[in-house]
């Protein structure tokens, strides 16, 4: 039996942050960060708010629209780098906030690739059929922890706060649903994308003073290294999804990648030899949301009617890890 997205769902915090207004905080343009991103605009949390609060409005979205109940919600997975707090799990703090009581959660801390490695497992319990409604959460707070100095302007211009949702179920007839995934990780680049303090390793203590006189509580990026595993692991990782569903590039309309760089995901399309018009872009205007960039894009698509019976769908995406992944849907 295969599994399949039944509902989606997503919440986009409200104060709106152009590159204008980065530009006023630290030493950067307008014209630097879309040439070399794409990215226009971001949007901050206003007040405070933490990944699950942001989850729990875009599960709002999701049971608003009564395709799916709430209390028929058997299994939580949520998919964050940015967690409400060290420990228990945001996908713990969502599950009350549903009020889901007894319902398992678990939170799944895999960056970029966090939703994709969260579909999997949902697929994974789907199959095995001891659950049948399960919620994925993908998302994120970064504005409160990026370095707003010219020190960490390089990863600070790229990130923006977001949550999507959808929620997976079996797909009886077995006419699509998930045809395939590819998951892969090598931590041999565990630090060229990364947040180092807090850390549970140092002592006497996790943080110091130190620590943070010298920045080593805001995530660091070695972009160029980034950059450069990207657009070869992503076609890689497509290719190795499509060749494991038995279909062929050329079959799918449309690829729904993560929302790193458009600079990443134009070279992706350049490197499969795919026109971009084939690829699908918000980075404009979200910037890179991470665990919750593909459930909003997917959560976009879905509404404007984008996503027909029958479509093929590819899903991409690389991050810190390093990880990267793919999927393959027929949809439904
Ligand atoms: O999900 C994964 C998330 N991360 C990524 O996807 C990042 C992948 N990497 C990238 O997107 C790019 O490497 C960046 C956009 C981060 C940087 O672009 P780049 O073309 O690799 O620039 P660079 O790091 O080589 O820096 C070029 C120049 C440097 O100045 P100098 O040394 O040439 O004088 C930087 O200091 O650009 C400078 N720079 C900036 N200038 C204005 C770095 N960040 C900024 C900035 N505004 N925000």
């Amino acid at each position: 039996m295969r599994s399949k997205i039944i509902a989606t769902g997503r919440y986009i915090p409200e104060r709106l942050v152009t590159n204008e207004d980065l530009s006023n905080m630290f030493d950067t343009s307008d014209e630097w960060i879309k040439d070399r991103t794409g990215i226009e605009q971001r949007y901050y949390i206003k007040d405070e708010m933490g990944a699950s609060d942001m989850a729990f409005n875009a599960c709002e979205n999701v049971f608003n629209e009564g395709i799916v109940k709430r209390e028929d919600i058997d299994f939580i997975i949520f998919a964050t780098l940015s967690p409400d707090h060290t420990f228990p799990g945001s996908g713990c703090f969502l599950q009350g906030k549903l009020g889901l009581a007894d319902v398992p959660s678990m939170d799944i801390r895999n960056q970029c690739t966090g939703f994709l490695y969260s579909l999997r497992m949902g697929d994974l319990l789907i199959k095995s059929g001891d659950y049948k409604r399960v919620l994925i959460a993908g998302a994120e707070v970064h504005s409160t922890g990026l370095d707003f100095s010219n020190n960490g302007r390089d990863v600070t211009v790229l990130f923006g706060d977001g949550a999507g949702v959808v929620v997976l179920g079996p797909c009886e007839d077995n006419e699509g649903g998930f045809l395939s995934f590819a998951l892969h990780s090598d931590g041999t680049h565990a630090k060229d994308l990364w947040l180092d303090c807090p850390g549970s390793r140092y002592t006497p203590s996790r943080i110091n003073k130190t620590m943070i006189d010298e920045g080593r509580h805001f995530p660091k990026m070695n972009g160029r290294r980034v950059f450069s595993h990207a657009v070869k692991k992503m076609p890689e990782v497509l290719m190795e999804a499509l060749e494991s569903s038995g279909t062929d590039l050329k079959e799918l309309d449309l690829i729904v990648p993560h929302q790193a760089n458009k600079r990443i995901n134009e070279k992706f399309a350049e490197m499969l030899g795919i026109s971009f018009g084939k690829v699908y872009s918000n980075i404009e205007r979200y910037g890179n949301t991470t665990a919750a960039s593909i459930p909003i894009a997917l959560d976009e698509l879905r509404r404007q009617g984008r996503l027909k019976k029958g479509d093929m769908i590819g899903l991409v995406a690389f991050g810190s890890g390093f990880t990267w992944a793919a999927s393959i849907v027929k949809w439904v």
